[in-house]
């Protein structure tokens, strides 16, 4: 109780001082001269949003009364009249604050527009490359510079300015492309990724790079498969990170992938591309829009041999990817889960089983056409041999320069 009291006392004291160097300063004076008594008085000027409705006496203070509508008086002032709000917005102008007793009206350019003199005119927009070091604004234009070193910009904007490079690299992931004034750095598999709903290793992709796991393997086998391809190597670290807890499989598709990625201006590569991008658009066209309900994925994925797939990632899937994306999708976690083994025997091998289970019948031949697609993928046939004789002619041209 006793703190209380003397809290209040100094909090009083400090009122009373704060008050009292306040009126040192304030109100602001004016002198005026009094008929009445001939003398020159200091009167108090009026506060802003208000006029002098009468002056000072020597026995009474200055009387102020509020600006009438559409006048204010912005500043302390001994004036017996407030200003008129004149300001007429211009063309391609919005009123953005209305006239009240302190502020005469406010007028702005709309958006995309600064005020040049008399008119607004349009913002300069930074094409992609460039970047607003400063936005335009209702008052002044944009300042656009191009994009340094390791910054992008790939809009036309008057607002953007120019944004970092993702960094792959901090991403753990590998540079697929890199970024330029116009363009973000790509990283590998991310953009295929959120494309294809995170399908790692497509089925086109696994038809195509199957044949060429090897059959016995080197110590250093993932090396040599690099070392044998056309082009850039794959860079060491993402080479440790590929090696790292898969199966020799899971490791080719991912070298060849990356492989892939890294050499994309290579005449056979591009090729390759081309192939399964077509072979993918085929699937995609023979398993076409299948609507399955969670029920029927998961009849699907359980008549799969080997591991299952969980049921916590069908309802994810479910959620995430498109109708044909979906099957195409599980199918994949089921290739990862159960290490080695070929994704479409499996599919064959589930296809036999699925008739008892009332799954509709449309569903069941659409997934044989596309095993019959995949088995007969001639590319695949083709670029077996093709691709087969490039890594051993270059192999064995190794070899010879070894001996
Ligand atoms: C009057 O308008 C100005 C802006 O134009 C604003 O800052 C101010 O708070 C307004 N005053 C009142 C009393 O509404
Ligand atoms: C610009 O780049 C960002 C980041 O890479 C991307 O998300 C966006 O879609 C791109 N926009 C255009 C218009 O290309
Ligand atoms: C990218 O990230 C790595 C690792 O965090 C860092 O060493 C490198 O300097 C970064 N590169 C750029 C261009 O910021
Ligand atoms: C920037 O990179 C993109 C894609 O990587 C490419 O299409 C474009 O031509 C490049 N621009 C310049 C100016 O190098
Ligand atoms: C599946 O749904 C899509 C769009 O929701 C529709 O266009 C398509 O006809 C449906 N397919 C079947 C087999 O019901």
């Amino acid at each position: 109780m006793a703190m209380h009291a003397s809290l209040s006392c100094t909090l009083l004291f400090l009122g009373i001082s704060v008050k009292w160097t306040l009126q040192e300063i304030f109100p602001p004076k004016y002198l005026h001269y009094d008929s009445a008594t001939s003398r020159q008085l200091m009167c108090n000027q009026c506060p802003p949003g208000t006029y002098v409705k009468r002056h000072c006496s020597a026995s009474r203070q200055t009387l102020c009364a509020p600006c009438p509508e559409s006048h204010y008086a912005g500043e302390w002032h001994s004036t017996e009249e407030c200003q008129y709000c004149s300001t007429v917005c211009k063309e391609l102008q919005y009123v953005k604050q209305e006239c009240n007793s302190t502020h005469n009206r406010l007028c702005e350019c709309i958006k995309g527009r600064y005020l040049n003199l008399e008119f607004c005119l349009r913002h300069t927009i930074c094409a992609p490359g460039f970047g607003a070091v400063r936005p335009g604004t209702p008052e002044s234009n944009t300042i656009c510079q191009r994009c340094p070193d390791g910054f992008f910009s790939n809009e036309s904007s008057s607002q953007t300015p120019c944004r970092k490079h993702r960094n792959c690299t901090a991403l753990g992931l590998p540079t697929a492309s890199r970024g330029n004034a116009s363009h973000d750095s790509v990283c590998a598999g991310d953009a295929e990724q959120t494309l294809k709903c995170g399908i790692d290793i497509t089925l086109c992709e696994e038809a195509f790079f199957r044949f060429a796991v090897p059959t016995k393997l080197t110590p250093n086998w993932p090396q040599d498969l690099v070392d044998s391809l056309p082009g850039s190597t794959v860079d060491s670290e993402a080479l440790e990170r590929i090696r790292r807890g898969q199966d020799s499989q899971e490791q080719t598709f991912q070298l060849l992938k990356l492989w892939k990625l890294e050499n994309q201006d290579q005449d056979i590569v591009k090729k390759i591309e081309q192939d399964i991008d077509r072979c993918e658009n085929t699937v995609l066209k023979h398993i076409g829009h299948p609507n399955l309900t969670f029920d029927q994925l998961l009849v699907l994925m359980e008549s799969l041999p080997g591991k299952r797939v969980a049921k916590e990632d069908i309802e994810k899937i479910l959620m995430s990817c498109s109708p044909a994306e979906q099957i195409l999708k599980l199918l994949s976690l089921w290739r990862i889960k159960n290490k080695g083994q070929d994704t479409l025997k499996g599919l064959m091998h589930g296809l036999k089983h699925l008739k008892r289970y009332h799954f509709p019948k449309a569903v069941i031949q659409s997934l044989r056409k596309t095993v019959k697609f995949l088995h007969s993928f001639t590319m695949y046939r083709l670029y077996q041999k093709l691709f087969l004789e490039l890594v051993r002619s270059q192999v064995q041209s190794a070899k010879r320069s070894c001996l």
